[in-house]
């Protein structure tokens, strides 16, 4: 009786886990978080310094952040952009950020000796940081084979160096104030090995074993730090345009439709900023399939590898891009 019992209870615990994994977009901690965790504006008034915040990802975390008072640093390269989201942060803000609550910051991440300068620029310009969010990178839409070995190196430099780079500088300022906050802008491949974008998933996977040794490294020291991985899935912004192929010098330019399954950027800026608010240690969004996906990878890592099979790369490829392969292989 008692074994039946028990036998019930984990299959209707399964039945619930299989009905969340098929409504939520996102990961079962922040769909939690979102209902009943800190809100976004425990960080009213606190300093979040945002990296590829002239589009995207980056734009619209920002302004979830405005929404509740969170002043910001915007950087990117584009400078006329990062007016135009500082406007809109300021607009968003319904009153609770003025023109001065908001820097923008234009910078180019490959710079890696301007780092420095520019994040003291931001601690002197409000007196504090409290975040920061590395988000700016770039993907790539590629086979394996034919990438030359400067994109996996320019790649690299951009989506992992620059981010360690920076990183360092903000940590070395934390620990001068006791605490601080590092979040960084994986992917949903940083943890499920997508094919055709190798280099990219190599150096979302290069960001979790940084920033995972890093959190474990600070566990016991007099530096409170916390360590948090956004990890996107398929997004509307300017991603797919702006991605490397296996060409130094290329873009993949082919632009996302409406038609495309793939999150707003609206919802995936709002849940960065609960992540954030949370202070997660990892956090997986994206649209259905996306969770039970990465739940089995992750759990039953053989049971994900006989679907991936079964499946096939092209069709994964698919699922992602809401594209077929061949048009990729037109245009490298
Ligand atoms: N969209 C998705 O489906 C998706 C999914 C998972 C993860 N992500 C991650 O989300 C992050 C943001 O991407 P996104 O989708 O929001 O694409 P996006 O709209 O193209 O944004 C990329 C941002 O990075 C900045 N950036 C690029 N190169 C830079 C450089 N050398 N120096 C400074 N800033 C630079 C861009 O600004 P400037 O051009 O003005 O410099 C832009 O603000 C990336 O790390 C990406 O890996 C995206």
């Amino acid at each position: 009786m008692v074994l039946c019992l028990i036998g019930l209870a984990v299959v209707c615990y399964g039945i619930l886990y299989a009905i969340f994994l098929y409504v939520l977009d996102c990961d079962l901690e922040l769909a939690f978080y979102e209902k009943f965790g800190k809100p976004i504006s425990r960080l009213r008034g606190k300093v979040v310094f945002i990296t590829g915040a002239s589009s995207g990802i980056g734009e619209n975390t920002a302004i979830a952040l405005a929404k509740h008072g969170v002043k910001l640093v915007l950087a990117a390269r584009r400078k006329a952009e990062l007016e135009r989201v500082k406007q809109n942060c300021i607009a968003c803000s319904n009153g609770k950020l003025a023109e001065n609550d908001v820097l923008v910051l234009p910078m180019d991440m490959l710079d890696f000796d301007s780092h420095e300068k520019n994040f003291n620029l931001a601690v002197q310009h409000f007196g504090r940081v409290d975040v920061l969010l590395n988000n700016a990178g770039r993907s790539q839409r590629a086979n394996w084979e034919n990438i030359e070995m400067r994109v996996h190196k320019e790649m690299f430099d951009l989506n992992v160096f620059s981010v360690l780079n920076l990183s360092s500088i903000a940590i070395k300022y934390f620990n001068t104030v006791g605490s601080g906050h590092i979040a960084v802008t994986s992917s949903v491949t940083g943890v499920l090995p997508l094919p055709f974008s190798a280099t990219y998933i190599g150096s979302k996977h290069a960001l979790h074993g940084y920033f995972n040794s890093l959190r474990n490294e600070k566990l016991t020291t007099d530096l409170r730090l916390a360590v948090t991985l956004l990890c996107p899935g398929p997004t509307f912004t300017n991603f797919l345009q702006e991605s490397y192929t296996d060409t130094v010098g290329q873009k993949y330019g082919i632009p996302t439709q409406n038609t495309d399954r793939r999150m707003t950027g609206e919802r995936c800026g709002e849940l960065c900023a609960i992540a954030i608010a949370n202070e997660t240690h990892e956090s997986w969004m994206g649209l259905f399939p996306m969770m039970p996906l990465l739940y089995l990878f992750v759990y039953f890592p053989i049971i994900g590898r006989i679907i991936m099979k079964v499946v096939g790369p092209n069709n994964l490829f698919r699922f992602r891009d809401s594209k077929d392969i061949s048009l990729s292989e037109k245009q490298s």
